[in-house]
């Protein structure tokens, strides 16, 4: 509340001298997991929503490719008309769960306006989410990327995200990471929760790099997950319109209807570069080495097929 309060504050005074001063959040801990502030403001809420039947859950730890996953359901939900993604921007086609920032509509408030079937967006840790997403037994696609790339898109974001906590040095960063210090917590406990309860759960479980090497592949399992049969000059359509340069340029997945003032996408794009192994560019052999080290230790007990790792 009261930061909220602070916030609407700054607002209205960057409205009155043109001075950005959005204050970024700070990471608070729900169950032990790391949240944003603004975040973990609409998790109560947020854990009391339940879902539809017939909603899809999309679920990812930031940074892994969860807007693209996004847009392909869309037009896969669609069959492939580009009108589709043209409708309203993702933030309002996919309301994300809890998401809260007072000058906004939240995910909630979206989901309210919105009748089922739904396409529903979080990052929420397995054990965080809604006990209706089981209960209901939703359709859930979850999106895994290598740490390493992960890490890097996260602090690139994190630069440009005005409301996001500050991330500080590339070296500590890096640390931040490894001890789960982030917004959504621990990546390692992300992805093994749900790899862990994949088959149980019946979720859907897909990565970021067999995206990149076969999107058509990867598409045809998502359609075939939703149950849907979509001809093939259609299914073509839809790898055509989610490469990432045509992502880029779609004002609607691109999030250029955030303003400067949320994302200041002159410090880094929303839409960075996509790419496997960036890490490269940005780890030391000595910082490589220790994040793997340790990567070792927290990953030994589940076998995930992840690539570009090392
Ligand atoms: C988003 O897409 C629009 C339309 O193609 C483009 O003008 C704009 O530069 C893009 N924004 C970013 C940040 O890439």
């Amino acid at each position: 509340k009261k930061r909220c309060k602070q916030l609407q504050y700054s607002i209205t005074r960057q409205k009155t001298n043109n001075q950005p001063v959005i204050p970024r959040s700070l990471i608070v801990k729900v169950q032990g997991v790391s949240l944003p502030d603004h975040i973990a403001k609409a998790f109560e809420a947020a854990s009391a929503f339940t879902p539809d039947p017939s909603d899809l859950i999309i679920i990812s730890y930031p940074k892994s490719g969860t807007t693209w996953i996004q847009e392909i359901v869309d037009l896969l939900l669609h069959n492939g008309d580009d009108g589709s993604s043209k409708r309203a921007s993702i933030v309002k086609r996919h309301p994300f769960l809890e998401y809260c920032i007072c000058y906004e509509p939240s995910g909630l408030d979206l989901l309210k306006e919105m009748d089922p079937p739904r396409v529903i967006k979080t990052h929420m840790p397995l054990q965080l989410v809604p006990a209706g997403f089981w209960e209901n037994k939703c359709k859930i696609i979850y999106i895994a990327r290598n740490a390493k790339d992960t890490l890097v898109s996260y602090y690139h974001f994190l630069r440009m995200s005005k409301i996001s906590p500050e991330p500080g040095p590339w070296e500590g960063f890096i640390h931040k990471f490894m001890r789960g210090e982030l917004g959504w917590g621990s990546w390692y406990d992300h992805v093994k929760g749900y790899w862990e309860e994949r088959e149980k759960r019946n979720i859907l479980f897909l990565f970021y790099e067999d995206m990149k090497e076969n999107p058509r592949r990867e598409i045809e399992r998502i359609m075939k997950y939703l149950d849907l049969y979509l001809p093939d000059d259609v299914i073509s359509h839809i790898v055509e319109m989610t490469t990432f340069k045509n992502m880029e340029e779609n004002p609607m997945v691109n999030y250029s209807f955030f303003g400067k003032e949320i994302f200041d996408q002159t410090i880094s794009k929303f839409m960075r570069k996509g790419e496997i192994g960036d890490w490269k560019n940005h780890f030391t052999p000595e910082q490589s080495a220790e994040f793997d080290e340790d990567y070792q230790k927290k990953m030994k007990n589940v076998n995930i097929p992840f690539r570009a790792q090392f």
